[in-house]
């Protein structure tokens, strides 16, 4: 695939992630944190991890991944969001962020947040961003091990999640009239 190309990829299929996916998410990850995007992955840690993750695949390459995170009942973090570079802009990360908040919803979590040097990503999606003060301490467990811990840069945006509908009604039973 070439990175000159921007049409769409009509049929992406985000799919939860296989331990034979583990080698590869680490390595976009490491791609993206090479540059200073996000934090690094051993590939240890995305084993440990794994049942968190999305993916999107090029036959067996996967191409895209993002993780949703539970922090607490009511939190979670969408995290290691990253596509190949190769193929951006044709919805692939949108798609991963979408997988991700359904699950969220699935889950019965009421906010995701995520940090990003991307807000502009996010907001298109309809996240806000937030003060990262207001979010939970524990929010900052893996900041500790950041490189950049304390001065980060990175910005906090958040999503409120809509709880499912309630099961509908029942229907009436029909009255018998005697
Ligand atoms: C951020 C990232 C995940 C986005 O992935 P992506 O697949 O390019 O995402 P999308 O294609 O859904 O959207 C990217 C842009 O393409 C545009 N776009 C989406 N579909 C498009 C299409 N069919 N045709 C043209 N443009 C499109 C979107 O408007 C969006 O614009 P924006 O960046 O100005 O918001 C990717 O750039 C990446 O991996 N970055 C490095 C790691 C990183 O920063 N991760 C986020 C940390 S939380």
């Amino acid at each position: 695939m070439t990175s000159e190309a921007a049409s769409p990829v009509t049929d992406v299929r985000v799919e939860r992630a296989t331990v034979h996916d583990g080698e590869g998410i680490a390595r976009l990850i490491n791609y993206w944190a090479a540059q200073g995007q996000m934090l690094p992955r051993t590939v240890g840690e995305t084993y440990e991890n794994l049942r968190d993750f999305f993916v999107v695949r090029d036959g067996d390459r996967v191409i895209g991944c993002a993780a949703l995170h539970i922090t607490w009942a009511d939190l979670a973090e969408l995290k290691s969001l990253a596509v190949d570079e190769a193929i951006h802009s044709r919805g692939i990360g949108a798609a991963l962020v979408h997988a991700c908040v359904e699950e969220g919803r699935t889950l019965g979590l009421e906010r995701l947040f995520a940090l990003t040097y991307r807000p502009g990503f996010f907001e298109r999606l309809g996240w806000q961003q937030a003060d990262v003060m207001n979010l939970p301490r524990k929010v900052w467990n893996e900041c500790y091990r950041c490189p950049k811990f304390p001065g980060c840069d990175e910005i906090a945006m958040t999503l409120d999640l809509d709880p499912l509908p309630a099961d509908p009604a029942p229907p009436l039973e029909a009255s018998t009239s005697a």
